[in-house]
């Protein structure tokens, strides 16, 4: 039993799974000491959220050498354009507003405001991906967003038009901070937009993986919409996103500024439909998991005896749940090719899997590719085309374990 972060009702775990090391510590070399956490997850019936029980220190996943940038997906750059537009478009935005956004990273999102000469400011605490969107021209303050940020926020600048956000607030633990700040620094008329990983397709597709130490809570429209009223604030305007496997945005005023659209009504009914809100339905959830993990060793177990060669493809922070939950050993995947530099040479978390750039990946000349960033499936299937034709097959396991 643990108390749940958002409303301090005792909830019981589901889902343990085990010792799991920092998602994104890639590490230089295979004999370093890891941080480990107590992986575990569960369901709050008060305010339905879905929550890790235990999360290691901010500190030690964002930092000056964070991993993942944000800009190496063209996908996700042309997304993050479009929302933009969307934003500037939707509040008529011109260059007497300004915008704000929490995890900024290296500016994929705010890069189309900053050309539009919109002010915006950036809060990103991972000062190498911060330097990035700095060099593009950005004000980034390289902090958390914590109530200190809010306070320094409220002395330099004006109250704020749009408060964005993506695959961010879902990564911080202290989240009633996140929304009392906002509701302090939020234009009367303003609006509090940020999408994340949905619960209900993570359930539906059974994307375990996108359970790792950042990823504290899982949202839903009824937990979001319950975490809003909690502030004085409101969630009127909900919006589904292909992105990330399935995410969705929702879009927050302050009580009583907007309308209600009958988009947020709408999907509580879906979520309770699918039994979003019963503790019983993440229980089956776990079974599934399992399935995925007994076939996926089953298969790579049945390459290795047939001498054949199979290599993973991306090393993304959602693979280290898989790796180290089904316990994969460099034995049975040997190395996995990622875009990423600063992977480079390096080997995967707890599990040691060496990491090598995408550059080699064709030469490896593999049977079977393993592909772990299956959310970009559409990109890399398109650019990898040809080369598969040739004879090799990918391997998917969301919703299930797949050869294609
Ligand atoms: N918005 C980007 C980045 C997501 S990765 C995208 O969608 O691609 C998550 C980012 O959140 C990291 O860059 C991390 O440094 C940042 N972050 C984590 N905790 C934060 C906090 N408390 N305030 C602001 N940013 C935070
Ligand atoms: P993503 O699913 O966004 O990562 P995460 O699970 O960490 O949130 O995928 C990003 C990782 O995938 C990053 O390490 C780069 C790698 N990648 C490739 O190697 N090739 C590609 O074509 C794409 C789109 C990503
Ligand atoms: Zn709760």
């Amino acid at each position: 039993m643990s108390n749940c972060r958002v409303c301090g009702n005792y909830y019981k775990e589901f889902i343990d799974f085990g010792m799991m090391p920092i998602a994104n510590s890639f590490k230089p070399k295979i004999d370093i000491y890891e941080e480990k956490f107590k992986m575990s997850v569960g369901f709050c019936q008060k305010c339905m959220i879905v929550q890790l029980l235990h999360q290691p220190d901010p500190t030690k996943m964002f930092h000056e050498n964070y991993a993942f940038f944000s800009s190496t997906s063209f996908l996700m750059q042309n997304h993050f354009k479009k929302f933009a537009n969307q934003v500037i478009e939707s509040k008529k935005l011109n260059d007497t507003s300004l915008v704000l956004e929490i995890g900024c990273n290296d500016g994929i999102l705010l890069q189309n405001f900053k050309s539009k000469n919109i002010n915006c400011i950036g809060i990103e605490p991972s000062k190498n991906v911060a330097t990035k969107a700095e060099e593009k021209g950005i004000r980034v303050i390289t902090e958390f967003f914590n109530p200190d940020t809010v306070s320094k926020i409220e002395k330099e600048f004006q109250k704020i038009d749009a408060i964005l956000s993506a695959n961010v607030i879902c990564h911080i633990p202290d989240v009633n901070s996140i929304f009392s700040g906002v509701k302090k620094i939020l234009k009367n008329n303003g609006v509090f937009i940020f999408e994340e990983p949905y619960l209900l397709d993570i359930i539906k597709k059974n994307s375990f993986d996108q359970i790792y130490d950042e990823h504290v809570f899982l949202f839903s429209v009824m937990s979001v919409s319950f975490l809003a009223k909690k502030h004085d604030l409101e969630l009127f305007f909900v919006e589904h996103q292909e992105t990330h496997g399935g995410s969705m945005r929702y879009t927050i005023g302050h009580k009583g500024q907007n309308i209600i659209d009958k988009s947020v009504l709408k999907q509580i009914e879906i979520e309770k439909n699918n039994n979003l809100h019963l503790e019983s339905s993440y229980f089956y959830f776990e079974n599934n998991i399992k399935k995925i993990r007994d076939d996926l060793l089953v298969l790579l177990k049945n390459i290795k005896s047939n001498n054949k060669k199979v290599v993973g493809y991306a090393a993304t922070s959602k693979s280290t749940t898989l790796i180290n939950y089904f316990k994969i050993t460099p034995d049975l995947l040997p190395v996995i090719y990622d875009t990423t530099p600063n992977k480079h040479y390096t080997f995967s978390p707890g599990a040691n899997i060496p990491i090598r750039p995408y550059s080699e990946f064709h030469e490896s000349n593999p049977d079977f590719v393993l592909l772990f960033a299956w959310n970009h499936s559409k990109e890399i299937m398109h650019k990898e085309n040809e080369f598969m034709k040739k004879n090799r097959k990918w391997i998917t396991y969301v919703p299930e374990v797949k050869i294609s």
